[in-house]
């Protein structure tokens, strides 16, 4: 009787187990199609995509450049008021290796650099066909807020969705784990 009980038990934890397989066979899951790619020159952008990735569990990517900016504050802060005049988009360190079509939903982080996203965000974007991609901005800011960051996105990626971004002043990033959670959770996270 006993190993009667013991076969039947086992049949059916077998089946449950190659049921639960099936059916989550051919599709993936959210985090298997999101890529989470970000630009930071100080650390503050780099701590959010961390936390979001820890949560969303997809790819990430940084974005480098070629030439990496100086760490001095003052002279980035005028080399980048010189590159968003002029339209410069500087060069990337390397581009994304991974096959963009297996993402459908693509978070983008930049600090906020002269009311606008970091050039380099704008060499990533024109590099890379984004056409149809759900996209999900993240900004970290000085206290200037959004500025012209999501609109700048907006205008460069006329045939992406955009989702609510969340935008964050970069002082309290490693404050933000609730505002980041709540976020994610309304966008389905
Ligand atoms: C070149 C440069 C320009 C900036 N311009 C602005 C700005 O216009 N408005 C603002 O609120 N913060 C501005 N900041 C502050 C950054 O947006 C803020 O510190 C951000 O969190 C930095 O992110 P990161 O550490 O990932 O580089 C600027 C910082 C730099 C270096």
């Amino acid at each position: 009787m006993k190993n009667l009980f013991l076969f039947l038990t086992s049949i059916i934890f077998c089946f449950n187990i190659c049921f639960a397989e099936d059916t989550n066979k051919g599709e993936k899951s959210m985090g298997e199609k999101t890529l989470v790619v970000y630009y930071s020159w100080g650390g503050n952008t780099k701590v959010v995509a961390k936390k979001i990735n820890e949560i969303v569990k997809g790819t990430i990517f940084e974005i480098e450049l070629k030439v990496p900016y100086t760490t001095d504050y003052k002279e980035v802060v005028e080399q980048a008021k010189k590159e968003i005049q002029n339209g410069i988009r500087p060069e990337l360190k390397e581009n994304f290796s991974g096959d963009l079509s297996k993402y459908d939903t693509i978070f983008i982080g930049s600090p906020n650099w002269w009311g606008t996203v970091a050039p380099v965000i704008m060499t990533f974007i024109e590099k890379n066909n984004l056409e149809g991609k759900t996209i999900i901005p993240f900004i970290t800011h000085g206290s200037g807020g959004r500025q012209n960051t999501i609109s700048d996105l907006e205008k460069a990626l006329p045939k992406s969705t955009f989702k609510e971004a969340l935008i964050l002043n970069g002082s309290l990033v490693n404050k933000s784990d609730d505002e980041i959670k709540t976020w994610l959770n309304k966008l389905g996270y």
